[in-house]
């Protein structure tokens, strides 16, 4: 395995590595690995020759009062893990090395980006579809994979890809929970051992509405009043939103149809977490 910082050379050998036919396989991170970003690099590593990981925490898609300073970092590990999946190449960046001081040109997803974390984190999906359109210029993938824990830049990735016509195919990695349903995340390191009790409400929400709409429930406004119920009885739990979309468009809607998007971001503190299930009924 190896490790390259420079974007230039990372071009420059993905670009041999396609000249010599070989596929290449991208699961892009910000680090502080976990068993979700192990299982996007698992899925990867059964489809391609070469597998690239990235590990940038990339401060175009922080607000101003996130918490990109104190976002969790440890390259060693990071890497002892990396090496364990059979990763080929680690794409390991400067933020210098990645924007020029006077960078100008941004991508801009303008139909699905306004809603759920973009209502909340505004430019946030601007400094994520700004570095994936970066980063697939520099690693070259056939495919990347991205986890459908973040539900909103799965589909705002596969819409840019779309609609940029990146030839990438964009594969969907599920979400990998620990065994008492939280869904992993870099962030869960930043809770208390209570604030990570009560942090399983999310997925008890999830849960409770998945088993209503199985027997037979189907408005919006009762289902997510069951779920605002029961997260308002966790202490310190502060929903920023619970919406109920369409899965493609993510428009809201008012009755639970086949593949109706549930996604919601309660805060912890200053923590502040997302989960998501799309309902089959
Ligand atoms: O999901 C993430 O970790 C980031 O948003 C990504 C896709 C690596 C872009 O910085």
């Amino acid at each position: 395995m190896k490790t390259i910082k420079s974007p230039d050379e990372m071009q420059r050998v993905a670009l041999d590595l396609k000249r010599a036919g070989k596929t290449i396989g991208f699961v892009p991170t910000m680090g502080f690995l976990h068993e979700g970003h192990l299982s996007l690099m698992k899925l990867a590593r059964t489809r391609c020759d070469v597998l690239v990981v990235s590990i940038f925490v990339n401060p175009t898609q922080f607000g101003p009062a996130e918490d990109l300073d104190a976002y969790p970092r440890d390259f060693e590990r990071d890497e002892f893990l990396c090496a364990q999946q059979g990763v080929d190449l680690i794409f390991y960046p400067e933020p210098g090395a990645m924007y020029s001081a006077d960078s100008s040109v941004w991508v801009d997803e303008e139909a699905l980006s306004g809603v759920l974390c973009g209502a909340s984190r505004p430019g946030h999906f601007r400094g994520v579809c700004t570095v994936v359109a970066k980063l697939f210029n520099l690693v070259q993938p056939d495919l990347a994979v991205f986890g459908e824990k973040d539900a909103q830049q799965l589909r705002v990735i596969e819409r840019m890809v779309r609609d940029l016509n990146f030839p990438v195919e964009i594969v969907r990695g599920p979400i990998v929970r620990e065994p008492d349903g939280l869904a992993m995340s870099s962030r869960n390191k930043y809770l208390s051992e209570e604030q990570r009790r009560h942090a399983l409400c999310l997925r008890r929400s999830l849960d409770l509405i998945t088993s209503s709409v199985s027997k037979g429930t189907r408005n919006v406004s009762s289902l997510r009043k069951s779920m605002v119920d029961l997260i308002g009885e966790i202490p310190g739990a502060e929903i920023d939103y619970i919406e109920f979309v369409a899965d493609d468009s993510l428009k809201p809607v008012l009755e639970v149809a086949d593949r109706t998007l549930v996604a919601l971001a309660v805060k912890f503190g200053k923590t502040r977490l997302i989960d998501n299930t799309v309902l089959v009924v």
